[in-house]
């Protein structure tokens, strides 16, 4: 291939991969698999290994490619970013709309566009000559910090802006919006968090605020953060005349927004809302007060957290007239909502053992409403935390929604407390097989370690069952507790043993719903090998570290032998991921059942890697050591891809050892040795 066909090639794998992000994170509708995605973006790797050159800074493979930044730059922002003025009532947005008629005194039509308030933060995006350059905190609303290479890891935020042709591209176009988390985003966060036994975040404005603030944009692109943009900053040469036309540029642009998500998709919802506009154009104060209703009722069920609404005058020539007071635009209101909290009382704290043997208290209340939705129960986290608010059973207390499904305990009304009253203790036993917790050492949380556990077990399945991994959706939490209750299921692979007949003997089990079962975890069996790995629940290994085992293995075999020195150079696998996938693979009775998945039909779907097999590389083995231009996965890939093996340690049978900067112990072996020593670039160069 020349150059300039690679440039093409790699213009239109850019675009490919920048337009799935779109329909995935955006429109929430892929139109392709997984699968295909990933072949598609290690294709942008290998190409880019092969030419260095020709890696752009908008490139999809640059998003998390930053390095830790000692400290964020501070940058004005050409246009103050502005507050809102709040409302809390329907009467005070009917005041708001009277302001404006009397301070405008007749001049000018105008309508209110109304929007969603978002509970985020707010951030800048700066496109210069269609180039994302610049991504901005509010600050203090002049001067704000640059966390582009945080906002960069955004998978859906366009690095380059594709351009309608009909108009002439501005030369600078900044976007506002909101950087914000989903609600079940927030909970599986959080879920992470603790099992790593660190403390959780409160809500998902505090989690997206943590991980914006992160100097290293790695631990940004593990959250997983969204952008909604919702007004223009400065424009530079093109003119818009309202808010509805700045929703159409963006929406236009692919820059993501509400506007675009599909409501209802959400099948966890009990009333459909697919129906519902977010945004609305009013003519009347009646309209918006009708608005602001209908949002507040609707907050509950939105995927994402809303503090009220936002009510703006549309016509961009009449928000000139109205101006600003102090710093806030007259010509905009937040009609904000009540806090969502109740009183209710906690009439006993249960104890939940999770898939990692998690000890996890759970309060027990009085069933109370709280933002439309009926509460009955709320995750205490763990003993630091009923410490901390000194949590006791038949404590009066005020909860919260906060974005979680479960929701969370603010504090305790001590006023209200019994007069005998004791602290509470998690227990030291499994409520569940009373086996003796296990506390490892700097870890608050107490686990049960016994294998047999039924609540560890059943926590395991709803995990192998659950969307990400074998997606077996007929599966659902309750059938997977009444089968282990009744022993249809003991291991992972009797769920592809499951009979009719046996299951039909269960009440309320009939012909159709048994059959739509099996047909689900019929065709569960084809799977992806980064999903499956994934779906075995090894602790430490998400959705990410399962990928980048599935493309760094050519299969289960070779990652069920995998050294810890192999996984540990590895990209993003650090020496704790390791040791606990190689003490997952030690235990024989878990390879065992491995091997027995295997054996009753799943069939595991390798990626293909494109081999070209290269004379200089094949059957030669190389060891990488110390820095090279390019990551040690995309080396080692890039290796593989050409026919060579990747070894971890130096031996005389080693055919090439490659060194960067700041090698390890193995230059120097592999200088006593006297073996062939190669840069990266001798590499590449190899490689012609
Ligand atoms: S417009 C002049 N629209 O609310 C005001 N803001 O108090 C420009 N926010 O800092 C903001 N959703 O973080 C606007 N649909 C929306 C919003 C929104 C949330 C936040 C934003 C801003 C704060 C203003």
């Amino acid at each position: 291939m020349n150059k300039t066909s690679i440039k093409e090639e790699l213009k239109e794998l850019r675009q490919k991969i920048q337009h799935h992000n779109y329909l995935y994170h955006v429109l929430d509708t892929p139109e392709i698999t997984d699968f295909d995605y990933d072949q598609m973006f290690q294709r942008l790797l290998e190409l880019e290994s092969q030419h260095p050159e020709l890696i752009t800074n908008d490139s999809p493979s640059q998003r998390v490619g930053g390095e830790t930044l000692s400290s964020f730059t501070k940058v004005s922002h050409r246009l103050p970013m502005l507050s809102l003025q709040n409302t809390y009532s329907a009467d005070e947005l009917v005041q708001f709309h009277e302001r404006l008629l009397n301070f405008l005194k007749g001049q000018g039509h105008f309508t209110y566009f109304c929007e969603p308030k978002f509970d985020g933060l707010a951030v800048e995006l700066v496109y210069e000559d269609g180039v994302l350059i610049k991504a901005l905190t509010r600050g203090d609303g002049v001067t704000g910090e640059d966390i582009l290479s945080n906002i960069k890891t955004i998978s859906s935020i366009p690095l380059t802006l594709s351009w309608n042709q009909k108009l002439p591209l501005p030369r600078i176009l900044e976007v506002r919006g909101e950087v914000l988390m989903f609600k079940k985003d927030f909970a599986r966060l959080n879920e992470s968090i603790q099992l790593e036994g660190k403390n959780t975040f409160a809500n998902p404005r505090n989690a997206s605020a943590g991980s914006l603030r992160q100097l290293d944009p790695k631990v940004a692109a593990s959250r997983p953060l969204r952008f909604f943009a919702y007004a223009p900053g400065i424009i530079d040469g093109l003119k818009l005349h309202s808010q509805m036309e700045f929703f159409q540029l963006i929406r236009d642009l692919k820059i993501p927004n509400a506007f675009d998500f599909p409501l209802g998709k959400d099948t966890s919802n009990t009333t459909d809302i697919s129906d519902f506009d977010l945004y609305q154009v009013c003519k009347t104060p009646e309209d918006v007060v009708r608005y602001y209703r209908q949002m507040e009722s609707l907050r509950s069920q939105l995927p994402f957290e809303i503090d009220g609404v936002v009510i703006k005058v549309n016509e961009f020539s009449i928000q000139d007239i109205l101006g600003q007071v102090a710093r806030s635009p007259r010509w905009a209101t937040a009609g904000k909502f009540k806090p969502e909290q109740a009183e209710t009382i906690i009439e006993r704290i249960d104890v939940q053992v999770g898939r990692t043997g998690v000890f996890t208290p759970v309060a027990v209340m009085k069933p109370v409403r709280v933002g439309g939705v009926q509460i009955t129960s709320a995750t205490l986290h763990n003993q630091d935390e009923i410490d901390r608010k000194d949590i006791r059973q038949g404590d009066t207390v005020i909860i919260h929604r906060a974005g979680d499904v479960i929701p969370e305990v603010v504090k305790v009304v001590i006023e209200k407390r019994p007069i005998v009253s004791q602290p509470y203790k998690i227990p030291t036993t499994c409520p569940s097989c009373g086996h003796e917790g296990v506390q490892n050492e700097g870890e608050v949380a107490i686990r049960c370690i016994n294998p047999l556990c039924p609540s560890v077990f059943k926590e395991s399945l709803k995990h192998f069952v659950s969307r990400k991994a074998m997606n077996i959706d007929k599966l659902g939490s309750k059938i997977i507790d009444r089968f282990v209750d009744e022993k249809l299921i003991q291991s992972y692979s009797d769920i592809y043993l499951l009979k009719a007949g046996d299951i039909l003997k269960l009440d309320r089990f009939g012909d159709k719903s048994v059959e739509n079962l099996l047909q689900s975890i019929e065709t569960s069996k084809n799977v992806d090998f980064d999903r499956f790995i994934y779906s075995l629940g090894i602790r430490f290994v998400g959705e990410q570290t399962a990928k980048t085992l599935a493309h760094s293995f050519s299969n289960l075999d070779q990652l069920l032998k995998a050294e810890l020195d192999t996984l540990v150079s590895l990209e993003d696998i650090g020496p704790k991921v390791a040791q606990s996938i190689v003490s997952q693979f030690q235990d024989k009775i878990f390879v065992k059942e491995i091997k027995k998945l295997l054996s009753v039909g799943i069939t595991l779907r390798y990626q293909e890697k494109t081999k070209t097999i290269h004379p200089a590389f094949e059957n030669k083995s190389f060891v990488i050591t110390g820095t090279l231009a390019v990551s040690r996965n995309e080396a080692a890939v890039f290796i593989e891809s050409l026919g060579g093996k990747i070894t971890s340690t130096v031996s005389k049978k080693t055919s090439y050892v490659v060194v960067g900067e700041n090698p390890g112990s193995k230059a120097e072996k592999a200088t006593e040795l006297g073996l062939a020593i190669l840069s990266w670039e001798d590499v590449l160069a190899l490689a012609q």
